[in-house]
């Protein structure tokens, strides 16, 4: 018998797909639904390479009975038949089926995606079987779009790809959120004089960490090849139960010489509006999709990012704005606070309803390696705020002279020595240079507009939870 290529089935829905039509075709794929009366079986097949079915029309009397109750939700097949142009509302094409292998039965009683509609919350429970929902065929596609969108922006721009450690000895963000890396035995630690830990036993000689942020050494890579961006996984032990937070979340960090904080702002606007603009682009199917099922202001959100600049705001000047609002916010607003989503959201969506980019914050609540401000009190960071998310961004211009930024880590008690080899790119020809982190998973919450963290990553880190 001669076999047929296999059509993955988002072809059998582009322009060249009329090509097809009277011509034999083969398909695999899982069944998503199976309807029909006693002489026909209405099957609706899915691949994952698009968000639609392929509808493949067998004629029961031509197959056997086995086979037939084989068929059921979430079994997967092998078809081959002829693409037709199809006469039922819904679909432009179906296949009348020749040929139908069952790669592998799904049984009825405990394959849990049975029906349609599930809740959100009840796909987290078998986040392993939820990549075969529309909903996250959606997400999961568009999350691999904007992976490739973000690799293709720096290329274009000239900027490097660059790889930071993933286990570290050094907390860049200075909040003492990490996992700890060791080989020791946890129940029977070496120990030193002084009764604790001895850390020179251990697998790195000293005690290390999952990193929090790949900044550090992406500033040895701005100051010495120019720009770099990292894209990886970064880990934070935050015990913060929250729709926006995870323990384990994708960061990208641009790093720039020679950028002031206002060429960091321009790159960042830039950036996020050409990763909006690729994902209506190129994800059109999906994100019609997830606009129609869960969020009818998606596409409208996305379209507003792309027609206004962001406003640009010193944090002094929204605290003003916050104070003077006449809200009744749960955390009252004082200069000196760190901003809660709150006070965020209300700047973003009530009082000047575009993306809000706030600079020059009290050094207190921001990270030891910010430029420091004439006044003493704030430092030239930035934080972008967008509609539904928050804090989309953060980042800032790096404070380059030596001596300021080693004061303000003595002031913080840091530890130098683990620091020496940072340092060095202030001791030796230290340049003006800024960057910024975007949370990827946050740019996915906003793109695809479901309202979890946890749903726009396959398999979610969160306290307590490390299934799958
Ligand atoms: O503001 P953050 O902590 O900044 C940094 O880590 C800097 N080193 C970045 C830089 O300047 N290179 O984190 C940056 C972004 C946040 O704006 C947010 O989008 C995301 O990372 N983020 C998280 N996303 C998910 N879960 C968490 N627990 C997150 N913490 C931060
Ligand atoms: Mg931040």
């Amino acid at each position: 018998m001669e076999t047929i290529r296999r059509t993955e089935i988002k072809d059998l829905f582009c322009e060249k797909a009329k090509e097809l039509i009277e011509k034999e075709v083969c398909v695999k794929g899982w069944v998503r639904t199976k309807r029909g009366n006693k002489s026909v079986a209405f099957i609706a097949l899915n691949d994952g390479s698009t968000i639609k079915n392929i509808q493949i029309v067998a004629d029961i009397a031509a197959f056997s009975e086995d086979t037939m109750k084989m068929i059921t939700t979430g079994s997967c097949l092998c078809v081959t038949g002829k693409l037709v142009e199809s006469m039922g509302k819904g679909q432009l094409v179906e296949i009348q089926a020749k040929t139908i292998e069952v790669y592998g039965s799904a049984d009825v009683e405990t394959y849990p995606l049975q029906k349609k509609g599930h809740t959100l919350e009840f796909l987290r429970e078998i986040a392993h079987l939820r990549p075969r929902t529309n909903t996250f065929g959606a997400v999961l596609r568009i999350r691999h779009n904007m992976a490739f969108a973000i690799h293709k922006y720096f290329n274009d721009k000239g900027f490097f790809y660059w790889h930071s450690p993933l286990i570290t000895a050094s907390d860049c963000e200075g909040a003492g959120e990490m996992f700890q890396v060791t080989t020791l035995d946890i129940e029977n630690t070496p120990k030193n004089e002084a009764g604790k830990t001895d850390y020179t036993k251990d697998f790195f000689g000293q005690s290390t960490f999952l990193t929090v942020s790949g900044q550090l050494e992406g500033e040895l890579g701005a100051t010495s090849i120019g720009k770099i961006y990292t894209f990886g996984p970064t880990f934070r032990a935050e015990n913060s139960n929250t729709p926006r937070h995870l323990a384990e979340f994708w960061m990208i960090e641009p790093e720039m010489a020679f950028y002031d904080i206002n060429d960091n702002m321009d790159l960042a606007e830039d950036f996020i509006k050409y990763l909006v603009r690729y994902a209506l682009d190129n994800c059109k199917d999906d994100i019609s999709f997830l606009n129609d099922m869960y969020d009818k202001s998606l596409l409208e959100r996305l379209e507003g990012v792309l027609k206004e600049s962001f406003v640009r705001l010193p944090y002094t000047q929204a605290i003003d704005i916050l104070a003077a609002s006449g809200q009744k916010f749960e955390v009252p607003v004082s200069w000196g606070m760190d901003l809660q989503s709150e006070h965020e959201r209300y700047l973003v969506e009530k009082h000047f309803k575009r993306p809000v980019i706030l600079t020059d914050w009290p050094k207190e609540i921001k990270s030891f390696y910010m430029k420091q401000n004439d006044d003493g009190k704030t430092v030239r960071g930035m934080d972008v705020l967008f509609p539904q998310i928050g804090e989309i961004i953060g980042g800032s211009e790096r404070e380059a002279d030596y001596n300021k930024l080693t004061t303000r880590m003595q002031e913080l008690n840091m530890n130098m020595e683990h620091y020496q080899w940072y340092l060095d790119t202030r001791r030796f020809g230290s340049c003006p240079h800024s960057g910024f982190g975007l949370g990827f998973e946050r740019l996915l919450l906003f793109v695809t507009g479901m309202s979890n963290i946890r749903d726009v990553i396959p398999f979610p880190r969160f306290p307590k939870n490390a299934t799958f």
